[in-house]
Order: structure tokens, then C-alpha cells, then sequence
């Protein structure tokens, strides 16, 4: 049997919803280029898209929009439990409870696209509960009458957010929305491969998003340029981190091997929006991270990956620093859905194996005798 670490170059699956080219650096859903979706379409589209495998007709993206923006609300026990533990929980560990939550709460049989169109408009809801009230200020009730990305911005600001920044966290959270057979898409299809149900699963990819290698690497790439603090301290930075074995972070794909294009879209929204002082900073400091560690890393295939430029375009938008990997959740989870009910249509438990290397025959020994 063949070892394969970490099931790299393993496909589990057949698959019509996305498309990679690591060499190239392209991305499409259902085979749409992720630069021509960025430019021209919006959240609510591509997320019809990606759920349905098609572009919707006026009046389905219209009915659409009305039935993610009417299950916005959250419970009061969703409410309460968000309220009692913002100050002192993880953001990561209290959307994944939350969500567990929302799964005691669903009674109802069936319909998972239903279902998931629930639980995406919902995080965004359990996101701007955790910021505000962990900083005394109320909650605001979603805005119905707002896009899915002004409410949400809406709901964190408390303020209606201009066409700029709207626009820049919508094409951010398509540009998260799926990516083929990543760390927590495989968690979630390891659980809805047992027949278990749909929040169980979407908990299992939030756990595995949580991770530092995976969706918590763009809230640690902000804190490396803000540790670097300056554009002239990068250059020592960066050769004392490599030399020392450490990784850059927002650096790296186990697919891409030249620039991520969702980094090269957020390059493009992060200089584009650059706002204050201390951002505009950040940005340069950001800017020759990329210069330098692409000197370095660059012939070895590593570049700035999604999470590099991610996490300013986050923070530059009013989100706290340790919100960036629930906010990556809030857009994965249309992916992580969409590959669970593409993989049910077909499915096979997933039971791999592993190849024993410990001793057999062992004598077992009392514990009074060892
Ligand atoms: C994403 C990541 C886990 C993918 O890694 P992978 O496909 O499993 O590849 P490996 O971790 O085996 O790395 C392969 C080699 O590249 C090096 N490498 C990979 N990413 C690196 C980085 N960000 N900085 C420095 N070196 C890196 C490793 O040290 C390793 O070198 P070695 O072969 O000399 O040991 C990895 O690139 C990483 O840790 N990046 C930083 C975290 C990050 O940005 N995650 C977000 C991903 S979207």
C-alpha cells in the first residue's frame, strides 16, 4: 500500500463545481473565470451559482436574494449564549457552537439547499453579534432591505456602508466562497459521508478551517506586518524568519504554485481602498513582504496565497483581527454545502487506512509487574 501524507495529489471525488489550475494560478466555479465573476457578478449570484451550477434568471436571483435576506435573524439562545461568551471565547469556538446550536434548533426534514441557505445567512448575523456586544455596543436587528454584504458590514459598523466598501467585501467573500478539496471541505464531507446531517458537518469544516495552516493564516499574515511595523524592517524580518525555519505567512498552496489569484484580486481591492494612515502602512509593509518573500520563495512555487491580502481588506473594513477566520467561514460554507450535496448524489463512506508500523504479539504485563 502507498503512503500518501496529508492524501496530497489523492482525488476523492468527481466534481462540476470547481476547477483549479495551480500551475497557471486560474480559478473558475462552474467554469466561470474567478476574475470575470470578480468584476461583473455579486455574493448572491455566485452563491446560486455554486449551490444551483447555474447563472439564476432575473426573477430566480430576486426570489433568491429574498429568501437568504428572511433567514438572517438568529434565536434568542443564539442571542444570549453569543452575548455570554464574546468577551472571553474564541470567535472560531463560538460560531462553531452557534452553529451547532442551529442544528437543535432545525426540526425540519429535507430540503438542504434550504438548509444551507439558512446557515450562510445566519453566520454573518452570529458575527456582528460577537463584535458588538463584546465591545458593549447593542445589536443591531439585520437590515432586510440590504445585500447580504452591506448588511453584514451594517451589522459590524452599525452604520450603512458606502458603495466602495460593500462592493470590496462582496467580491472578498466570493473569492472565499469555495476551493475544491481543502482541508475543511474534506472534514465536511469525512462527516456527511456517514449520513450524519448538515450542521454536524458544517461544524467539522469550521473546525478545520479554525487551523493556522488553513483559514486562521490571514489573521496571523495581518499580525506579521503589523509586528514588522515598518516597509524598511521587512527585508530582516523575512530572511530571519526563513533562516530560521519559520513559515510567511499568507505564503504558500499545496495546489498553487505561482500567485493565488484571490490574492491578486485582493492586492488590487486592498491598494484600491487603502484608507487611514495606518492601513495605507500596512499595505506597503504588505507590499514588500510579497517583493521579498517571492525573491526568496518564489522559484520553489510558493507565493502569496488568499490569506495575504485578505485579512488588511478585513480589517480595513471594520472587522476585528480574530473575526478574519469566521468571516472566511461565513462565504466557505456555500462551498463546503455544495460539495456535501454533490457528494451525497454519489456516496461512499470515507474510510481510508493507515499502515501499521507498531509491534504485534506483545505479552501483556500486569500492572503490578511493570
Ligand atoms: C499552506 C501550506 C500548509 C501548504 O503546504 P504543503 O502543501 O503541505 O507543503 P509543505 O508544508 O510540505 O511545504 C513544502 C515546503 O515548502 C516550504 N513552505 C511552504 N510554505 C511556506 C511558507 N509560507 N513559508 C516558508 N516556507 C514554506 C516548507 O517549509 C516545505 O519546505 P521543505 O520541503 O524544505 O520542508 C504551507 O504553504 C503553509 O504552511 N503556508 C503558511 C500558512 C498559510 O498561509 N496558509 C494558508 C493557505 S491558503
Amino acid at each position: 500500500m502507498e503512503l500518501r501524507k496529508g492524501l496530497e495529489d489523492i482525488a476523492i471525488k468527481e466534481t462540476s463545481i470547481t476547477f483549479i489550475d495551480g500551475e497557471l494560478g486560474r480559478l473558475y466555479y462552474r467554469g466561470y473565470s474567478i476574475f470575470d465573476l470578480a468584476s461583473f457578478s455579486n455574493f448572491e449570484e455566485v452563491a446560486y451559482l455554486i449551490w444551483y451550477g447555474k447563472l439564476p434568471t432575473r426573477h430566480e436571483l430576486e426570489d433568491f436574494k429574498s429568501r437568504l435576506a428572511e433567514e438572517r435573524g438568529v434565536s434568542e439562545d443564539i442571542t444570549s449564549f453569543v452575548v455570554r461568551t464574546s468577551k472571553q471565547g474564541n470567535p472560531m469556538d463560538i460560531l462553531r457552537t452557534a452553529v451547532s446550536m442551529l442544528g437543535l434548533e432545525d426540526r425540519q426534514e429535507g430540503d438542504f439547499i434550504g438548509k444551507a441557505i439558512r446557515i450562510t445567512a445566519k453566520i454573518p448575523t452570529i458575527i456582528s453579534l460577537i463584535q458588538r456586544s463584546r465591545n458593549n455596543q447593542e445589536f443591531l436587528e439585520p437590515d432586510l432591505s440590504l445585500s447580504h454584504a452591506e448588511n453584514f458590514l451594517y451589522m459590524i459598523n452599525g452604520t450603512k456602508p458606502n458603495a466602495q466598501d460593500s462592493r470590496v467585501l462582496d467580491v472578498a467573500l466570493m473569492l472565499h466562497m469555495d476551493h475544491e478539496m481543502n482541508a475543511s471541505t474534506m472534514a465536511c464531507l469525512v462527516v456527511a459521508s456517514t449520513l450524519s446531517d448538515i450542521y454536524s458537518s458544517v461544524v467539522a469544516g469550521i473546525s478545520a478551517l479554525k487551523g493556522p495552516l488553513h483559514g486562521g493564516a490571514n489573521s496571523e499574515a495581518l499580525k506579521q506586518f503589523m509586528e514588522i511595523g515598518s516597509p524598511d524592517n521587512v527585508e530582516k524580518y523575512v530572511m530571519g524568519k526563513l533562516s530560521s525555519g519559520q513559515r510567511l505567512m499568507g505564503f504558500g498552496h499545496r495546489i498553487y504554485k505561482s500567485m493565488d489569484p484571490r490574492a491578486k484580486i485582493l492586492k488590487e481591492y486592498a491598494t484600491r481602498m487603502a484608507k487611514n494612515e495606518e492601513i495605507n502602512r500596512l499595505i506597503e509593509i504588505a507590499m514588500k513582504v510579497e517583493e521579498v518573500g517571492i525573491k526568496v520563495l518564489g522559484r520553489r512555487g510558493i507565493y502569496p496565497n488568499v490569506d495575504f491580502y485578505s485579512g488588511l481588506v478585513f480589517y480595513s473594513l471594520g472587522f476585528e483581527q480574530d473575526l478574519f477566520p469566521t468571516i472566511f467561514a461565513s462565504a466557505r460554507v456555500i462551498g463546503w454545502t455544495a460539495h456535501i450535496d454533490e457528494y451525497l448524489k454519489d456516496n461512499k463512506l470515507i474510510r481510508p487506512k493507515a499502515i501499521y508500523v507498531g509491534d504485534l504479539g506483545k505479552r501483556y504485563v500486569p500492572i503490578d509487574e511493570r
